[in-house]
C-alpha cells in the first residue's frame, strides 16, 4: 500500500476526468488521476475532437485555397497538397494541449499515477504501471474511463484498411475510395476530410437518413449539401462482410430490410457506427457496480453508483457522448463529492458537427415535440438573406427556432450554416436561462454579423422577420 492516501482519485484523464481532478484539487481535496496510455486528455484530445478539428481545419483551407477564392477575386496557382506537413500540423496541436494538461495538473498539484487502475474495493485502487502493481487508499473514486468505437461482427479492425476514427486521423497516402459505415457524426467529419483530400467517399447508412440524433430537417440539408460537394450515400443499406483483399476492401452490402447481396471495391473502409463505454478491466463486477443493458455505468443523480464512495461520469455513463458533456459532469460529481450542490441542464447541452457548413442543435427537435404532443410555433430564417454570408459567399443553410406556442419559451434551435457550432452557443444560453424567441428579437445583434440570422429566426416565430 502506498503511504499516500488520497481524498479523490480519478480513474481515467479525458475530459471528464481531467476536469473533474483539477476542480477536486480547487475545492481542497487531495487528488490523483489515473491514465495508462502516454499521454493526458483522453480520446478527445489524443483520438478525437482535437485531432479531427485539426485535419477539419486543414482540409477546408484546402478546398478554400482550391475552389472558393476565385469568387473573392483572389487568384492563386496550383494549389498543392503536403498531407505529411498537414498531419504534422495535427501532431504538434496535439502535443501541446495534452501537454497542457499536464501543466495544469503540476499547477493545480494534482498528482498523475501511470498505469492502469483498477478498483479492488470502495476506497482501495490498484495501479499496474512500469514497475508493478501499487495500492493507494482514497476516500472517493471516480470512474471516467470513456468509451471505445463499437465493433461490427465479421469485420476486423487492422487500422490500416479497415481503419476506426484513430486509423482514419492518420492515413497516408490520401486513399482513393473510402467507405464509410455509419452515417453519423464521425462519418460525415472524417468522411469531409478524406472526400476535401480527394478520396472518393461513399456512406453506408442503416437507417433511412444520417444524423439519426439530430432535427430532421438539418440531416435532409445535410444529406443535400453534401453529396453537391461529392461524398455519395446509401441509406436503408447495411455493410454484411468486409475482407483485406490485397490493397482493397472487399464489401457485400444489401438492403437494411434484406434482399440481394451487392459487392463493394475501396481502398480504406471506415468503421463508424457509435461507440461503446469502455470498462475493461476495472474490476466492476468484483466490487459490484452495477451496469446497465448497454454496459453503462449506472448512477444516481449524484453521480453516485450504487457502491457508496464510487461515481462515474462522462461517456462511460449514459448519455451524449460530448467532450463538454463529460467536462460538465466532471465539474458537478466534484462539487457534489465536496458537499456542494451542483447543476447541470442536459437540454442545454448543444451538440455540433463539424462538416463545412457545420450543423449545430441545441434543446428538443421538431420530431421530439411532436411524439411529445407539444404546441410549438417554427421561425426560420435562410443563410442566403443574410448580408454577412452573402459577403463571405458562404449562403447554405438556415437557422431554425422552436419555440412553445404558448409561453413562446425556446425549447429547441438548429442551425446548418458557416460557423454554426459557434453561434448555437446564443441559443444554449437562451435555452438554458429560460428565454422566449421574443427575447432573442428584441436583443441588439451586431451589423453585419452571422448572428442576425439568428435574431431574424426570432422575429420569424412571430412571423415578422425584416429581411425575408
Ligand atoms: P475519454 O476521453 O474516452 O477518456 C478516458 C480515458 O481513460 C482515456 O485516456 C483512457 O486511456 C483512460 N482509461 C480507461 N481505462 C483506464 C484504466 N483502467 N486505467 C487508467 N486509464 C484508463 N466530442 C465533442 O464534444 N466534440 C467533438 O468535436 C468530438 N469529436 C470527436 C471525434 C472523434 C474522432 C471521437 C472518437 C470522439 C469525439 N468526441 C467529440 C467525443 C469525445 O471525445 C468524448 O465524448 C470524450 O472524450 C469523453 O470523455 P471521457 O472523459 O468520458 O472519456
Ligand atoms: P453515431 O452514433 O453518431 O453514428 C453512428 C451511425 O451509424 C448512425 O447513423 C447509425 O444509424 C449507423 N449505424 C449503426 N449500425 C450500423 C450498421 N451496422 N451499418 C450501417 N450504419 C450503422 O456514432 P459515431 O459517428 O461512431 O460517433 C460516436 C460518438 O462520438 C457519437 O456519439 C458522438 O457523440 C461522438 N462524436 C462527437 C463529435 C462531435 O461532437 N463533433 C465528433 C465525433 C464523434
Amino acid at each position: 500500500m502506498s503511504n499516500t492516501s488520497y481524498d479523490l482519485i480519478v480513474i481515467g484523464s479525458g475530459p471528464g476526468g481531467y476536469v473533474a481532478a483539477i476542480r477536486a484539487a480547487q475545492l481542497g481535496m487531495k487528488t490523483a488521476c489515473v491514465e495508462m496510455t502516454p499521454t493526458l486528455g483522453g480520446t478527445c484530445l489524443n483520438v478525437g475532437c482535437i485531432p479531427s478539428k485539426a485535419l477539419l481545419t486543414s482540409s477546408e483551407k484546402y478546398t478554400e485555397a482550391k475552389n472558393h477564392l476565385a469568387v473573392h477575386g483572389v487568384k492563386v496557382g496550383n494549389v498543392g497538397l503536403d498531407l505529411d506537413a498537414m498531419m504534422a500540423h495535427k501532431t504538434k496541436v496535439v502535443k501541446d494541449n495534452t501537454a497542457g494538461i499536464e501543466y495544469l495538473f503540476k499547477k493545480n498539484k494534482v498528482d498523475w499515477i501511470k498505469g492502469k487502475g483498477s478498483i479492488a474495493a470502495a476506497g482501495q485502487v490498484v495501479v499496474e504501471g512500469k514497475d508493478g502493481k501499487q495500492t493507494y487508499a482514497t476516500r472517493n473514486i471516480l470512474i471516467a474511463t470513456g468509451s471505445e468505437s463499437m465493433p461490427l461482427q465479421g469485420i476486423t479492425v487492422d487500422e490500416k484498411r479497415i481503419v476506426t476514427s484513430t486509423g482514419a486521423l492518420s492515413l497516408s497516402p490520401v486513399p482513393k475510395s473510402m467507405v464509410v459505415i455509419g452515417g453519423g457524426v464521425i462519418g460525415l467529419e472524417l468522411g469531409s476530410v478524406w472526400q476535401r483530400l480527394g478520396t472518393e467517399v461513399t456512406v453506408i447508412e442503416f437507417l433511412d437518413r444520417i444524423l439519426p440524433g439530430m432535427d430532421g430537417e438539418l440531416s435532409k440539408t445535410a444529406q443535400k449539401i453534401l453529396t453537391k460537394q461529392g461524398m455519395k450515400f446509401r441509406l436503408g443499406t447495411k455493410v454484411t462482410s468486409a475482407r483485406v483483399e490485397g490493397d482493397q476492401v472487399s464489401l457485400n452490402i444489401e438492403a437494411a430490410a434484406g434482399g440481394s447481396a451487392e459487392k463493394m471495391q475501396a481502398d480504406v473502409v471506415l468503421l463508424s457506427i457509435g461507440r461503446r463505454p469502455y470498462t475493461e478491466g476495472l474490476g466492476l463486477d468484483k466490487v459490484g457496480v452495477k451496469l446497465d443493458d448497454r454496459k453503462r455505468v449506472v448512477v444516481d443523480n449524484h453521480f453516485q453508483t450504487n457502491v457508496k464512495g464510487i461515481y462515474a461520469i462522462g461517456d462511460v455513463i449514459a448519455g451524449a457522448m460530448l467532450a463538454h458533456k463529460a467536462e460538465e459532469e466532471g465539474v458537478v460529481c466534484a462539487e457534489m463529492i465536496a458537499g456542494q450542490s451542483g447543476h447541470i441542464n442536459y437540454d442545454a447541452i448543444p451538440g455540433v458537427v463539424y462538416t463545412w457548413p457545420e450543423i449545430a442543435s441545441v434543446g428538443k427537435t421538431e420530431e421530439q415535440l411532436k411524439s411529445e404532443g407539444m404546441q410549438y410555433k417554427v421561425g426560420k430564417f435562410p443563410f442566403s438573406a443574410n448580408g454577412r454570408a452573402r459577403a463571405m459567399a458562404d449562403t447554405e443553410g438556415f437557422v431554425k427556432i422552436l419555440a412553445d406556442a404558448r409561453t413562446d419559451r425556446v425549447l429547441g434551435a438548429h442551425i446548418i450554416g458557416p460557423d454554426a457550432g459557434t453561434m448555437i452557443a446564443e441559443l444554449a444560453l437562451a435555452v438554458e436561462f429560460g428565454a422566449s424567441s421574443e427575447d432573442i428579437a428584441l436583443t441588439s445583434h451586431a451589423h453585419p454579423t452571422l448572428n442576425e440570422a439568428v435574431k431574424e429566426a426570432a422575429l420569424a416565430v412571430d412571423g415578422r422577420p425584416i429581411h425575408i
